[in-house]
């Protein structure tokens, strides 16, 4: 029997990963943030000085990514960059390396690798589609972009970072339309996709739909 996927995708801020987390750890399984895959090209590139459009070193920087997941932080070449990846340009960075069809096919069975018993919560745009299109439950986890700016505000304040409503909107809407605009792997519900719009619920209520909806195993 296959090991149990559980792929929940959706839009930036969604707080799909805040919620996979915690499902994963409901169901002491394992856990795959897929977008900090993109990220952490993205930040590579940045930092070895190779143009977002180069679509050969991409993929090779991608294929030889050296990144490691150690107690929740995200390590680069040993150094903890969990911080880093987050920042606006990174996450402009990752939609645009997110494009390239080369940079995705490079990290394809990184991810698949993730699969193993008892089960993995995946989180991403293609999790359902492309990387684990036989997942036993999937989730298309989303909520207005109101919401998600407001969010996205809030944990910025809280950090202490100083942020701006009206551009936190503007990059949204430019990363969300670059997402599902983009022939390969586009974030779009699936059919077979649970929908789940967080816009007025909080995460405990969104965990708890997650969870009643994951299959038994018997
Ligand atoms: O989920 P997160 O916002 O961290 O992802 C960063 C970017 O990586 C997204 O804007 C998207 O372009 C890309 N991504 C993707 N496929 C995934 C996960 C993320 O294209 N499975």
């Amino acid at each position: 029997r296959p090991v149990p996927v559980l792929a929940i995708d959706g839009p930036s801020a969604s707080g799909k990963g805040t919620v996979a987390a915690r499902v994963a750890q409901a169901l002491g399984w394992h856990y795959l943030d897929s977008g900090s895959l993109y990220r952490l090209v993205a930040l590579a590139a940045l930092r070895a000085g190779v143009a977002l459009e180069e679509e050969g070193r991409l993929a090779a920087l991608a294929a030889a990514l050296p990144a490691s997941f150690e107690d929740g932080r995200v390590l680069l070449d040993g150094a903890d960059v969990t911080d880093d990846i987050r920042s606006e340009a990174c996450s402009a960075g990752a939609s645009k390396v997110a494009a390239l069809p080369a940079v995705r096919a490079a990290l394809l069975d990184r991810q698949r690798d993730y699969r193993a018993a008892p089960g993995l919560v995946a989180e991403g745009r293609d999790m359902g589609s492309v990387v684990f299109p036989d997942a036993a439950l999937k989730v298309f986890l989303t909520a207005t972009a109101e919401a998600r700016a407001e969010r996205r505000y809030k944990q910025l304040m809280a950090k202490g970072m100083a942020a701006n409503m009206q551009s936190l909107l503007k990059d949204l809407h430019e990363r969300d339309a670059r997402d599902a605009a983009r022939p390969v792997a586009p974030l779009k519900k699936l059919p077979d996709a649970v929908l789940l719009d967080t816009t007025n619920l909080d995460v405990e209520q969104a965990v708890s739909f997650v969870l009643e909806r994951v299959p038994v195993a018997d």
